[in-house]
């Protein structure tokens, strides 16, 4: 199956993800991910990323497409895909639908996240991140069983350089601009999926299950 997962940030996308690409075996693609991994390697296209993603700036379209389709032609994609930020402009739509064509490869689902605006601060300025496997935690709303440690692979847990008050209020002016309209074009495409995030996070993915399932 291969599916996208869309959402403002906090929405829930890569928390909902990490179940989903276990329980589905496919491949998770997260581009906000894709990106931390290249600065964390200190490669050139890392270190322009980071000028634009610390202060909650999308970065450029042309250094996301190429990277998104180098990475979808690649043989893990085969068994499936779940891609998660991406993509996040009209423009990356397109060049997104342009590269599935032109690999034969059908976009079966888009799953759209749909959390009010003001949950979503707290949502993000609380999270706790994992530095071995990078799962998503909340210091209120799903923290980890042991402080500070990952439940999963005991990893160290950290806070993301753009979960600041003043990043997201510009990540979230960037969703409101450039990636909300993409709720309409997956919509004329007939495979929108809308489900509501504002409830337990057990609860959601029970209900992207449902959907999946239609
Ligand atoms: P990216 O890493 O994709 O960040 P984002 O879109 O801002 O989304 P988040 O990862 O912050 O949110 P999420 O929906 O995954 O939430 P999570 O599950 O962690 O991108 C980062 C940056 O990279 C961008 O700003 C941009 O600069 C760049 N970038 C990436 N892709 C790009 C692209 N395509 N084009 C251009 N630039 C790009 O959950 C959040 C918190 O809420 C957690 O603490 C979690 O525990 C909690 N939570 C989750 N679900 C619930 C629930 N149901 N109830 C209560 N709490 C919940
Ligand atoms: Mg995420
Ligand atoms: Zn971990």
């Amino acid at each position: 199956m291969n599916l996208l997962i869309m959402g403002p940030p906090g929405a829930g996308k890569g928390t909902q993800a990490e179940v989903l690409v276990k329980e589905l075996n496919i491949t998770h693609i997260s581009t906000g991910d894709m990106f931390r991994a290249a600065i964390k390697e200190g490669t050139e296209m890392g270190k322009k990323a980071k000028s634009f993603m610390d202060k909650g700036e999308l970065v450029p379209d042309e250094v996301v497409i190429g990277m998104v389709k180098e990475r979808l032609s690649q043989p893990d994609c085969k068994q499936g895909f779940l891609l998660d930020g991406f993509p996040r402009t009209v423009e990356q739509a397109k060049a997104l639908d342009s590269t599935l064509a032109s690999l034969d490869i059908k976009m079966d689902g888009v799953i759209n996240i749909v959390v009010p605006l003001e949950k979503l601060m707290a949502r993000l300025t609380g999270r706790r991140v994992c530095k071995g496997c990078g799962a998503s935690y909340h210091v209120l709303f799903n923290p980890p069983k042991v402080e500070g440690k990952c439940n999963t692979c005991d990893g160290e847990l950290y806070q993301r350089s753009d979960d600041n008050e003043e990043s997201v209020g510009t990540r979230l002016k960037a969703y409101e601009d450039n990636t909300k309209p993409l709720i309409d074009y997956y919509d004329a495409k007939g495979i929108l999926l809308n489900v509501n995030g504002d409830q337990e996070i057990k609860k959601v993915l029970a209900d992207i299950v449902t959907a999946l399932k239609k």
